[in-house]
């Protein structure tokens, strides 16, 4: 049998990058069927890019202003990439980017959406009396933190929970889910190819 095709990942962020940490190490224990081709981030000096440089991942910085996307899109055009991987990508992408890359696009988000879409959604959840959280990988549309749910995984709100402590339980599931969304696709993806 041929060895199987691996995914050429693209992963966008803009901070601390522990999600793609987590992509990194899922890659290299060869847990998923993908590698990173490019880090691109729209903060200079961002945690995560000093993670891709450790690991000798190739990483670009756009600036973060009206020229963005076209800067990511040079880079993309560059690598064409199979999947781009928003991690911690802290600027909302127009619907003409989308559109462009529909279907391509998937990003990670901290509740059980639809609920609690947007910023702080662990403490819209505290906020909101919810007994349990989670985390959810989903195809990037127009609207933002809606499109198509890939994998979704819960963990109970505890009495007494902080921000920080729901945030922290919802971060480690983070960095499984999203290592198993991609397997997912990669996995459809080799089903409808055959
Ligand atoms: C994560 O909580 C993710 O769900 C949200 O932004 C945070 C990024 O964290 N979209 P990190 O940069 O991956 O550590």
């Amino acid at each position: 049998m041929p060895p199987l095709k691996k995914l050429n990942l693209a992963i966008l962020i803009s901070g601390r990058g522990s999600n793609l940490q987590a992509i990194i190490d899922a890659c290299e224990r060869e847990e998923i069927p993908a590698r990173i081709d490019i880090v691109i981030s729209n903060k200079k000096g961002a945690q995560g890019l000093k993670r891709a440089e450790k690991h000798c991942i190739p990483t670009a910085v756009v600036s973060n202003n009206s020229h963005t996307e076209n800067e990511i899109e040079k880079v993309l055009d560059e690598h064409k990439p199979d999947l781009i991987c928003l991690a911690g990508f802290m600027k909302i992408l127009s619907p003409s980017f989308v559109s462009k890359y529909r279907g391509k696009i998937i990003n990670i988000h901290p509740s059980l959406l639809p609920k609690f879409c947007g910023l702080h959604a662990q403490a819209q959840a505290l906020a909101a009396g919810e007994k349990e959280s989670g985390a959810t990988v989903h195809f990037v549309s127009e609207e933002v933190d809606s499109g198509p749910i890939i994998v979704q995984r819960r963990v109970p709100i505890l009495e007494g929970d902080t921000v920080e402590a729901l945030s922290e339980r919802i971060l480690r599931l983070e960095h499984q889910v999203y290592p198993e969304a991609i397997a997912k696709i990669a996995s459809e993806r080799l089903k409808k190819s055959e």
